[in-house]
């Protein structure tokens, strides 16, 4: 690793170019990690879309399973592994809702196909069957025939943002290096002020 970065967010920038120019797809699919009410767990994988020192973002169905337990329980994991760099790259934090703009405005970069899909899809409830989705989907792509396809109100991004960020890279021998990086908050602080500050792991 070695990287004389100081900050965890320099530090993603650079190991995530890396996995773009080396994975061959999905560099940014990453397990989110949600629990219930009850501290139940689940993990799926999504796709990261937006990031920097204001957080990680990805785009889901705000009525599917996830959103469920994220506005029952706000706190997640994500986890991105890049297994051809033998990395893995974990963040927690809580997340709250992108804003209208910012998901009108990814919504309206995505393809017309997935525009229609985010209005067809009931995401994580039971279908009766494949043919019911694919009525659905021919019936909003009739629905919205020489328009833009609008945002569904019941889709968008939600924002992570990082409170611990772990770096980790394989090495010889079972030595993996782990680094720690945890923001810790002003004392008093009501702005949010505060700084990261970093540690090792040992395995
Ligand atoms: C590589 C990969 C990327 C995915 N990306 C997303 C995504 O960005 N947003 C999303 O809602 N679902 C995505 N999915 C599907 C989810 O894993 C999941 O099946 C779906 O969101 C329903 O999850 P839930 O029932 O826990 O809400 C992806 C699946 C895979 C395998």
């Amino acid at each position: 690793m070695g990287e004389l970065v100081t900050d965890p967010f320099s530090l993603f920038d650079a190991w995530f170019a890396e996995a773009r120019a080396s994975e061959p797809n999905d560099a940014n699919a990453m397990a989110l990690a949600t629990a219930d009410a009850q501290g139940r767990p689940s993990v799926r994988m999504v796709l990261l879309k937006g990031h920097g020192p204001d957080g990680f973002v990805f785009y889901t169905n705000r009525e599917s399973r996830k959103a469920g337990e994220l506005a029952a329980n706000a706190h997640v994991a994500l986890l991105f592994h890049w297994k051809s760099l033998r990395r893995q790259i974990r963040i927690e934090g809580p997340v709250s809702l992108a804003t209208d703009a910012e998901s009108d405005a990814y919504f309206a970069s995505r393809s017309r196909d997935s525009q229609l899909g985010a209005w067809a899809s009931d995401q994580s409830r039971p279908l009766a069957d494949r043919e019911t989705f694919e009525a659905r989907f021919e019936e909003v792509k009739a629905r919205f025939e020489g328009q833009d396809v609008p945002r569904p109100p019941f889709w968008g991004g939600y924002r992570v943002t990082p409170e611990r960020i772990e770096f980790w890279q394989d090495r010889a021998h079972r030595l993996h290096e782990r680094r720690l990086f945890t923001w810790i908050d002003d004392p008093g602080s009501v702005s949010g002020a505060g700084a990261w500050t970093e540690g090792l792991l040992y395995p």
